[in-house]
């Protein structure tokens, strides 16, 4: 197969993904995050192709001539048989080359490359799915691709040896194409869940305890998605170097794909460090208030509560109920409902969950709120101007002021007339939009089952945003980078969780999280630091208690939480954000770097000087773990101790 001797120092690499470019969810941070240090080991030798949305490309992509023959001639010779694509710049942080493909020009194929795809694979694909329609184009077009330009470079005099790394099973069709046309490429599969596993724990199944006994076939089938799973298991058995996203995803693939990956490639993270120490301290009481004056607005004729006695906690991501842990979650704020009323504290937990939903439209009721207290802070201001200028003047003559002089009637009438219009006879919202079929939503029905309904009494309260954050939103106007920074606790106890970003980004920002033993994070960290709660990452454990004492764990975690004073909270931070480094892609990067060298042997061998066996670039070793911070000593008392220790450091 291999005819000539390959470059293999200076490799070009081509890297898969249905989210290059095309926000959905981890995926696009891994992809969007490393792409930095990526560029920095491979520059222009690198290039990341993705689907092609019409929608959000421009935004996206700088248009740019192809910067080499083969390039150029391949994608020539696409476009004059039909096929349209964008080849350009992405402009994030990095700016690595992106080819992206417009599966829809390839649409009058759809029917020949299905029936070629069970010729050739095997793999079956009914009609109506068009999530594996789309997989399909995809996916004969980046092979068609490969395999051309592939082709091209072969025919110079020292050719580039050329990987290509695919990512998830949306990108996987390409994987057994390129092993059955013997493409002249080294391959990487990396799964970032396996389908069987996410569609198995969203039902009501013991998951962990049955890997290996599962029919594997007959579940998929089961579920309407045994063509999907075919060209998972495909991908991960045609590649020459399969991976995953964490150790218990690699134990799941092994069981449900059949296949034992090579090795591990966690998530990293790319970390920006500010050059004053405690930037990210300030930033934190900057986006607070931003998240308080939303609550000012959704809380108003009830705002009863003390805003130096509140603590934002929150979970989000897609909205898989089960697999990340909402329920978990919503039962266990119940409890610490009724722990913090038993105890009589002082401090209210408002609750977040954002989880984009099936949604008509902002609530009235929602926005009114904010319009009713803008309008408030708008008087005030007027207000504040007309007494500020009339003391000014009075003052200016000489003349002493009398207190109840300063505001006229009129505005004093005004002000009645605003403060009037905060009274309300309904209780603040638990939900911020028109949910499509309210009543059979999950998340809904929990907080009314467990009467979570923002009542005067309750020291939780709890909204509900079933929409992704962004600066535009007219009731919380901020990103969501923003938003997780100005709260105190991101919470995400997950039962399905590959990796989980979500806690990750909260460390990398400082924001203490839980997290649990079932998600790669959550594992990832325990193995990394003698004792994650004294840095801010509290982990629940869901594999060895029951449901019921997990939830009770969770509970406690908050409940502990929310005992802790300012100066506790300062110093955790402090602590979570420590840990960065552990997260940032020049370090995790570095197992990238392995996969990509033993795919290169295992296909290569010949090419490299040294004789390789190219086994055991996985091995991690014997690595020390992070120990317990200084400044908590074994005091019966810790968090007293601590903050002496602490503010001296
Ligand atoms: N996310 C976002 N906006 C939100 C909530 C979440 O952009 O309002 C992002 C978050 O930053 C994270 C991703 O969605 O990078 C979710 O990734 P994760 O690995 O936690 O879960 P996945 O969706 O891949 O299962
Ligand atoms: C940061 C700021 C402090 C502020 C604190 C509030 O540390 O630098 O000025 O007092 O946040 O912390 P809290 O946990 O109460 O939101
Ligand atoms: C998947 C997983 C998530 C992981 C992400 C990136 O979507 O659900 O846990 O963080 O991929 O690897």
């Amino acid at each position: 197969m291999t005819t000539k001797l390959k470059d293999v120092q200076n490799p070009l690499l081509f890297e898969i993904a249905w989210e290059v470019a095309n926000k959905v969810g981890g995926i696009y941070t891994v992809i969007k995050t490393k792409a930095p240090v990526t560029v920095q080991e491979y520059g222009d030798r690198y290039c990341l192709i993705g689907p092609l949305s019409y929608k959000s490309a421009p935004m996206e992509v700088e248009a740019l001539e192809p910067p080499t023959p083969e390039l150029k001639e391949t994608l020539d010779n696409m476009t004059s048989q039909g096929i349209k694509s964008l080849f350009g710049r992405w402009l994030i942080e990095g700016a690595p080359y992106v080819l992206l493909f417009d599966t829809g020009s390839a649409y009058g194929r759809l029917d020949e490359w299905k029936g070629d795809l069970w010729k050739v694979a095997g793999i079956p694909s009914p009609s109506g799915d068009h999530e594996t329609n789309e997989a399909i184009l995809f996916g004969y077009l980046v092979s068609w691709f490969l395999g051309e330009i592939a082709a091209r470079f072969n025919k110079k005099e020292n050719p580039p040896a050329v990987i290509a790394h695919f990512h998830e099973w949306l990108a996987g069709v390409a994987v057994p194409l390129i092993r059955k046309r013997h493409i002249d490429i080294a391959t990487v599969f990396t799964t970032h869940a396996t389908l069987l596993g996410r569609y198995l724990c969203a039902g009501s199944v013991d998951f962990y305890n049955n890997l290996q006994y599962f029919n594997v076939d007959d579940e998929a089938g089961k579920r309407g998605i045994y063509h999907r799973y075919c060209i998972e298991r495909a991908a991960a058995h045609c590649c020459d170097v399969f991976t995953t996203v964490s150790d218990i995803t690699a134990y799941e693939s092994e069981h449900l794909l059949k296949r034992k990956p090579d090795g591990v490639l966690p998530n990293g993270l790319n970390v920006v460090k500010f050059s004053a120490m405690h930037e990210f301290q300030n930033l934190h009481a900057i986006s607070k208030d931003k998240i308080s004056n939303f609550i000012r607005g959704h809380f108003y004729g009830h705002y009863d509560f003390d805003l130096e006695n509140t603590l934002y906690l929150f979970t989000a991501g897609r909205y898989e109920y089960r697999n990340k842990g909402v329920d978990m979650f919503v039962e266990a704020l119940a409890r610490l409902n009724h722990r913090l009323r038993e105890i009589q504290s002082p401090m209210t937990v408002v609750a977040f969950i954002i989880m984009p939903g099936r949604t008509e439209s902002f609530a009235v009721e929602a926005l009114k709120g904010q319009a009713l207290t803008k309008a408030l802070r708008e008087t005030v201001r007027e207000i504040q101007d007309r007494v500020g200028k009339k003391i000014y003047e009075t003052a200016l003559r000489g003349h002493e002021i009398e207190a109840k002089e300063v505001m006229s009637s009129e505005d004093n009438i005004l002000l009645k007339r605003r403060t009037f219009a905060l009274k309300r006879t309904t209780l603040p919202p638990i939900v911020t939009h028109n949910i499509i079929n309210d009543s059979e939503d999950p998340v809904m029905n929990q907080l009314r089952r467990l009467s979570l309904f923002n009542y005067p009494g309750d020291r939780v309260k709890v909204i509900f945003h079933p929409e992704f954050l962004n600066a535009n939103n007219p009731l919380i106007g901020m990103d969501y980078e923003e938003f997780v920074r100005g709260c105190h606790l991101g919470v995400f106890p997950s039962y399905y969780e590959p990796w989980g970003y979500t806690p990750a980004e909260c460390t990398v920002m400082g924001v203490p999280s839980i997290t649990t033993n079932l998600s790669g994070f959550g594992c990832f960290m325990e193995d990394s630091i003698e004792n994650t709660e004294d840095y801010g990452i509290y982990i629940v454990d869901r594999r060895m208690k029951s449901v019921d004492e997990s939830i009770n764990q969770l509970a406690d975690q908050m409940f502990r939480f929310a005992q802790k004073s300012r100066r506790q909270r300062i110093n955790q931070r402090n602590r979570t954000e420590r840990l960065s480094d552990l997260l940032d892609w020049k370090r995790m990067g570095l197992e990238y770097v392995k996969a990509r060298q033993l795919a290169l042997r295992r296909v290569y061998g010949d090419s490299f000087d040294t004789e390789d066996t190219a086994d055991g670039y996985f091995d991690q070793g014997n690595h020390n773990k992070i120990p317990k911070p200084l400044s908590v000593p074994g005091s019966p008392n810790p968090e007293a101790v601590d903050d002496e220790y602490e503010d001296h450091l």
